[in-house]
């Protein structure tokens, strides 16, 4: 069986569940962030609340990406909370007001959205699968630099 671009079924689906993991994520990732941006208390506020609101804004175009290259392999992308929430590795922060632990618990999250972007490429080569490839391709290396720019901030 093959899907309507021409990949192979099977390995769209196993690529597909990979994909909503790394979605999942995202979705935590990204409602971290905006707690972050909104409780943050101290010296760098304006600093950290310009440069989260940043992040988060990168990480929703990601989430559509990602959801519509699950579709476009012809699957259906989570959308439920409850199933994010299930499904993530990254756990919800909490009342952060701290802006350099929220940077902190923002490159433990980056960390494991690597290696899971590491794993989808795996997948995605395995697959035959260019277009995600390309995809999370940009994604990891704009991510590495991010976590090189924050860990420099941390000092
Ligand atoms: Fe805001």
């Amino acid at each position: 069986m093959m899907l309507k671009i021409g990949l192979d079924k099977n390995k769209a689906v196993k690529l597909s569940h990979e994909l909503n993991l790394l979605l999942s994520d995202y979705q935590l990732f990204y409602q971290n962030l905006r707690g972050f941006h909104w409780n943050l208390k101290g010296r760098d506020f304006f600093e950290l609340h310009l440069k989260f609101e940043e992040l988060y804004n990168d990480a929703q175009i990601k989430i559509d990406e990602i959801a519509e290259r699950i579709l476009t392999l012809e699957a259906i992308p989570l959308h439920r909370f409850e199933d994010y929430i299930k499904t993530s590795e990254i756990k919800a922060a909490n009342n952060v007001s701290d802006g350099k632990r929220g940077i902190e618990i923002t490159l433990e999250n980056f960390q494991k959205i690597l290696i899971l972007e590491r794993k989808i490429m795996e997948v995605a080569s395995d697959a035959g699968d260019e277009g995600t490839l390309t995809l999370i391709s940009d994604y990891i290396s704009q991510t590495e630099k991010t976590v090189w720019m924050l860990s420099s901030f941390l000092g």
